[in-house]
C-alpha cells in the first residue's frame, strides 16, 4: 500500500490507546531508545525483511509493560516475537529486559498495530495475542475499542490456517462484543470444550500486570482463545 493510502486510513481510525509516554527517561532508558530500539524496529513497508523465513512468527498486540511477551519469548527462543506497543514506557522495560536476559527473538513497533497489520504478508502469524486492550468503559468512548470486525479482518489476512488467537479482557460487556464478533466472522472458531473455559488460563498464559491490577480492583479475567479457520 503506498504512504497516502496509508496516512488516509490511519486519519480516518479512531485512536484506541491512551498515553504514548508517561515519565521522563533516564539516561539509560534514553540510550536503549535510541541505540537498541532501532537494530529491533519493525519496517511497516517490509516487516519480516530481518527475520529468518524458517521461524514461527507470534505478534502481541498492546504488550503494556512487556511481562507477557518477555515470558513467551524467553521460553520459545525458535519463535520470533513481534510486539507492537505504542506506550513508549512500557517498551523501555522491553527494552531492558531484552538487554538484560540476551533476548534475540524480539521485534518491535512502537505504535499503532493497524499499520503493521497491513503490510505483514498474508498467513504469516503463526499465533496472536491481544491481551486485556484498552477497556473504554464510557459509552461515547465504546467506539475506540480496538477489538471489532476491522481488527479481525485485518488479523485473519495476516494469521496462518490453524493459528490460535488469544484474547483477554476485564470487562464483561466487552468480552461479550468480542464473542460475538469472532463467532460472526467466518475465518474464526472458538476452541472452548467446556461451559467454563473461559475462565481460566493455560499454564502458557501467564498473568500480566493488567490483569493482577484488574483482580485487586475486583474484576475477574476473561479468557478467549480461537483458531484461525
Ligand atoms: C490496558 S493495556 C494492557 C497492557 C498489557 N497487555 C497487560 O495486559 O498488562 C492496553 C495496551 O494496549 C495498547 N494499545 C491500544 N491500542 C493499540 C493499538 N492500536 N496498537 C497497539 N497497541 C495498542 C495500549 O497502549 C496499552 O498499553
Amino acid at each position: 500500500m503506498s504512504e497516502p493510502d496509508e496516512e488516509f486510513r490511519a486519519a480516518s481510525e479512531l485512536r484506541s490507546f491512551g498515553r504514548r509516554r508517561g515519565r521522563k527517561f533516564s539516561p539509560r532508558q534514553q540510550d536503549l531508545f535510541d541505540n537498541l530500539l532501532p537494530r529491533l524496529a519493525i519496517d511497516v513497508v517490509d516487516p519480516l525483511a530481518s527475520i529468518a523465513r524458517d521461524r514461527e512468527i507470534w505478534l502481541e498486540i498492546g504488550f503494556g509493560g512487556g511481562e507477557h511477551l518477555i515470558w513467551q519469548a524467553a521460553r520459545h527462543l525458535d519463535v520470533t516475537l513481534l510486539g507492537c506497543e505504542p506506550f513508549e514506557d512500557g517498551v523501555v522495560k522491553v527494552l531492558s529486559a531484552i538487554e538484560e536476559r540476551k533476548l534475540g527473538n524480539i521485534r518491535l513497533r512502537v505504535d499503532d498495530v493497524r499499520p503493521l497489520l497491513r503490510g505483514l504478508p498474508k498467513s504469516s502469524i503463526a499465533r496472536a495475542f491481544v491481551l486485556f486492550p484498552d477497556p473504554w468503559p464510557k459509552r461515547k468512548h465504546v467506539k475506540r475499542r480496538l477489538v471489532s470486525k476491522p481488527l479481525l479482518d485485518l488479523l485473519a489476512r495476516v494469521m496462518k490456517p490453524g493459528a490460535e488467537l488469544r484474547i483477554a479482557t476485564d470487562i464483561g460487556d466487552y468480552a461479550r462484543t468480542m464473542l460475538i464478533a469472532l463467532m460472526a466472522h467466518d475465518d474464526f472458531a472458538w476452541t472452548a470444550a467446556r461451559p467454563g473455559d473461559w475462565r481460566v488460563r493455560s499454564e502458557d498464559w501467564p498473568e500480566t500486570r493488567y490483569e493482577q491490577k484488574a483482580l485487586r480492583e475486583g474484576r475477574r479475567g476473561y479468557f478467549l482463545r480461537f483458531r484461525r479457520l
